[in-house]
């Protein structure tokens, strides 16, 4: 798949795009089964909340997790991020975000890049997200909030967040996203599961809490081009990859054929 000259110019000016409907319901089927399962595992990776016990985010579930790996390598994820980084991608970061419901709790104002850069030490924003939302991501339940052009004017100061919530983060102060706000607004942005979401290294972003009983799985597959990888290796090969090797792309049907299996081994 292709992105169409509109969508990028979308994407360069507003910093964001959503494609609705990219995954159908025998993969997100697949999808929100792994993401059960992994949740569940007892491993390092997979990051509880305050409360100790609920699944936040299970990093490089692509390693352990065979669905996952598919993803991971999926053309319709890959593909436009080669497009619009112009070149071969590795995966700097892979994240499975549960946002549990009643209990998820909040990501503050934020931009990617500026965690990257500080603690990674990647070079430039030649990096980016894509997002699958695994269900539907609505009012309730926490969907992601987006600063529209807020990716225009680089790396912003941030704190270092440690006490907010269970993960650290490098955040934005009050200051700065009321002048951002006053210009760009917020996106809340919705979708149902299966719709994808790209966005720049440097769009300022957060999400709110889940007080639903709703909950919100959304995969992130942090992209970054080949040249431009990480110097520093502070943070867990498990958070921050290592392995620069470019993505080869699996076949289209890669996450139904794991459906086909899992009958036919059940019949
Ligand atoms: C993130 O910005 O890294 C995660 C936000 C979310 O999943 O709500
Ligand atoms: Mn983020």
């Amino acid at each position: 798949m292709k992105l169409t000259d509109t969508q990028l110019e979308q994407f360069h000016t507003d910093g964001y795009i959503l494609l609705p409907n990219l995954f159908d319901d025998t993969e997100i089927k697949v999808l929100q089964d792994a993401a059960e399962t992994v949740y569940a595992l007892d491993r390092e990776e997979v990051f509880r909340e305050s409360d100790g016990k609920t699944a936040r985010t299970a990093f490089a579930a692509h390693e352990y997790n065979e669905a996952f790996r598919r993803l991971g390598r999926h053309p319709r994820l890959i593909r436009p991020v080669q497009q619009i980084l112009d070149g071969d991608v590795y995966m700097h970061q892979y994240k499975v975000n549960a946002k549990a419901a009643f209990t998820g709790d909040v990501w503050q104002w934020h931009q990617d890049f500026g965690t990257w850069s500080r603690d990674d030490h990647m070079p430039e924003a030649r990096a980016m997200n894509i997002a699958l939302y695994v269900n539907d991501a609505v009012e309730f339940n926490g969907p992601l909030w987006m600063i529209p052009k807020s990716h225009t004017q680089g790396v912003f100061e941030a704190g270092h967040d440690l006490q907010t919530t269970s993960y650290p983060l490098w955040t934005l102060d009050r200051e700065t996203i009321t002048r951002l706000v006053d210009d760009g607004g917020i996106v809340s942005a919705h979708g149902k599961a299966g719709s994808v979401l790209m966005f720049h290294s440097t769009l300022v972003h957060c999400s709110p809490p889940n007080l639903s009983p709703w909950p919100r799985t959304v995969v992130y597959l942090s992209l970054c081009h080949v040249d431009n990888h990480i110097r520093r290796f502070k943070r867990p090969a498990w958070v921050a990859h290592r392995d620069f090797s470019p993505i080869e792309c699996m076949s289209d049907d890669c996450l139904r054929q794991l459906s086909e299996h899992t009958v036919d081994s059940a019949a």
